[in-house]
C-alpha cells in the first residue's frame, strides 16, 4: 500500500487548520511536517509548537522531518508535541545509531534521511535499526523544486536491500518534487511513502492530487 504524506510547508499558514482538514478529507495517510533551522538548510520554518498545534486536528500520523543540526537535542520536545515519526538526516548525525535508538526509546518511529548527493551506502548499516528511510529528491530547504531523477537508482538499491534482508515493514519515503508523474517513477523504484507539498496544496482538488500521487486514480 502506497501512503501519501502532504507536506504542510506548502499550505496556507494563515488557515493551517482548514488546510489540514482539507487533505485529511482528501485521503491523506500521514501529515508531513518540515522542520528547518537555518543552519543545516538555508531556511527557517517551524518547531515543536506547530506540531503541538496540529496534533489535536487529526488522528493521522504526524511525520516530522528534522532538517536541523544536532537533532538529538530536540527529540523529546517533538515527541511531547505529538510526533509519530521522527526523521533525522544522516548528514547531521555523527552518532546516527545512538540518535536513532534515542528516537525509538522515546516511543516513536525512527527515520533516517539522505540528501541527493549522499550515497545510499551511508544508510546500509542502519537499515535494520530504522522504521523509515527518506530519500530527498531535491536539495532540502524549500518546497516547489524540481525532482532529481538520479536518486531513483538509490531507491531501487535500498528496496533491493530491504527485500534481501526481509525488512518487509520498512517505509521507503521520497520527498521533493513529487507530482503525479514523478510519483509513478518513485513507486516503480520501490518507494511506499510519497511526500508532496506543492503538488497537493497548490491545487484546489486535494483528493484528486492525492489519488494521482498514490496511483489509485489510474
Ligand atoms: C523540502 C521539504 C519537502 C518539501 C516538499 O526541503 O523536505 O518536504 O515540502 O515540497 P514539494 O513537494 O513542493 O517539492
Ligand atoms: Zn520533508
Amino acid at each position: 500500500m502506497i501512503k501519501v504524506a502532504p507536506s504542510i510547508l506548502s499550505a496556507d499558514f494563515a488557515k493551517l487548520g482548514h488546510e489540514i482538514a482539507d487533505v485529511v478529507q482528501g485521503g491523506a495517510d500521514w501529515i508531513h511536517i518540515d522542520v528547518m533551522d537555518g543552519h543545516f538548510v538555508p531556511n527557517i520554518t517551524m518547531g515543536p509548537l506547530v506540531v503541538e498545534a496540529v496534533r489535536p486536528l487529526t488522528a493521522l500520523p504526524l511525520d516530522v522531518h528534522l532538517m536541523i543540526e544536532q537533532p538529538e537535542k530536540y527529540i523529546q520536545d517533538f515527541v511531547k508535541s505529538g510526533a509519530d515519526v521522527i526523521t533525522v538526516h544522516q548528514e547531521a548525525c555523527p552518532h546516527l545509531h545512538r540518535t536513532v535508538h534515542q528516537i525509538k526509546e522515546a516511543g516513536v518511529k525512527a527515520g533516517v534521511a539522505i540528501n541527493p548527493a549522499t550515497p545510499v551506502e551511508m544508510i546500509k548499516e542502519i537499515l535494520a535499526d530504522v522504521d523509515l528511510v527518506l530519500f530527498m529528491t531535491v536539495n532540502p530547504g524549500f518546497g516547489g523544486q524540481s525532482f532529481i531523477s538520479s536518486v531513483l537508482s538509490k531507491i531501487k538499491t535500498c528496496s533491493k536491500w530491504a527485500e534481501e534482508r526481509g525488512l518487509n515493514s520498512l517505509f521507503i519515503e521520497v520527498d521533493g518534487g513529487v507530482n503525479r508523474k514523478t510519483a509513478a517513477l518513485c513507486r516503480q523504484a520501490g518507494a511506499n511513502v510519497l511526500v508532496a507539498g506543492s503538488a497537493v496544496f497548490g491545487t484546489d482538488n486535494r483528493r484528486e492530487a492525492i489519488d494521482s500521487i498514490r496511483g489509485s486514480s489510474l
